[in-house]
């Protein structure tokens, strides 16, 4: 099993000894609960640096529901045989009290790209998620750091926040991974019951066919409202959102007149799943 660091300060100790040897440090930062997704990005990571660390940390600071926070699922033993494999070189699984300290009361607001979407629904939710992968990114002194595209907006979070901190660390975006039937692999899933995850996959389905309608030249606002009909159709209880954003800077789209992304939050069985994918015009 790989080494589980616990302590900041062990963990600065193992990375400086690292970077005396000339490694190239990467990270993943992740909540655990891990699945391929997760691992996707580890292999990406082993490639791409020489020593790798993967956090695991349930981050409290960027849950806005409590009950959100509470049923969400953790198993470090189960995480630790999955990388167990892949030749990870330390796991950092610090409690809170060791990111959160009394006294903590630092916030790193990421304005713009962190409004709307996953914003709007989740007040709080980014302030949470930059402050922690500030936080990491100090912590580990990574060179390099892998993330989803599965969550699109946070990536351009964590982009812009490394680069308005001046943290010296390259930040590399890899695709969704995906379940045969085409629902994005993620840690919520496992808590649709049997019938839920049988429906689920209509989120991408509709996500898909909306896009594939937009790049024949069909009107967004007629192409949105058929894909939120066809995943309320498919028994999700509400679209949270469905738009079109500009991919270069996340700006909303009237009409597919440049490469985007069409994303989109709906719940089902009170699970909130999101997707999203890319497009571009023809
Ligand atoms: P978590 O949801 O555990 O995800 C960790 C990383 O795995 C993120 O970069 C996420 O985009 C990526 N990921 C999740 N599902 C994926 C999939 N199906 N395909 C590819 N990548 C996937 O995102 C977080 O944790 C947290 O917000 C974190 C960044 C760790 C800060 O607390």
């Amino acid at each position: 099993l790989p080494p589980v660091i616990e302590r900041i300060s062990a963990l600065r100790q193992t990375v400086t000894a690292w970077k005396k040897e000339g490694a190239r440090v990467g990270v993943v930062p992740t909540m655990g609960a891990l699945h391929e997704g997760h691992l996707s990005l580890v292999r990406a990571a082993r490639e791409g640096a020489e020593r790798v660390i993967v956090t695991i940390f349930v981050n409290p600071a960027q849950f806005n529901d409590p009950e959100d926070l509470k049923k969400y699922p953790r198993d470090l033993a189960g995480d630790l045989a999955l990388l167990a494999p892949l030749g990870v070189d330390a796991v950092f699984a610090p409690p809170v009290e060791e990111v959160y300290p009394p006294g903590f009361a630092t916030s790193v607001h990421v304005a713009g790209v962190s409004e709307g979407l996953c914003g709007a629904g989740r007040p709080g939710h980014f302030d949470g998620v930059a402050t922690v992968v500030a936080k990491l990114f100090n912590m580990t002194a990574a060179d390099r750091a892998w993330f989803g595209e599965k969550d699109w907006q946070q990536l351009q979070v964590v982009r812009r926040l490394a680069r308005d901190l001046d943290i010296p660390v390259e930040v590399i975006g890899c695709p969704t991974v995906r379940e045969a039937d085409g629902l994005a692999l993620s840690s919520r899933n496992r808590l649709l019951s049997a019938e839920a995850r049988a429906r689920a996959p209509a989120l991408y389905r509709a996500l898909c066919d909306a896009a594939a309608a937009l790049e024949a030249g069909e009107a967004a606002p007629d192409a949105l409202e058929c894909a939120r009909r066809a995943i309320l159709a498919a028994g999700f209880e509400r679209v949270e959102y469905l738009e079109l954003r500009a991919e270069a800077d996340m700006a909303p789209m009237e009409a597919l007149s440049a490469p985007a992304r069409l994303l989109a939050a709906a719940w089902l069985e009170g699970v909130r799943l999101i997707d999203n994918i890319a497009l571009a015009p023809r």
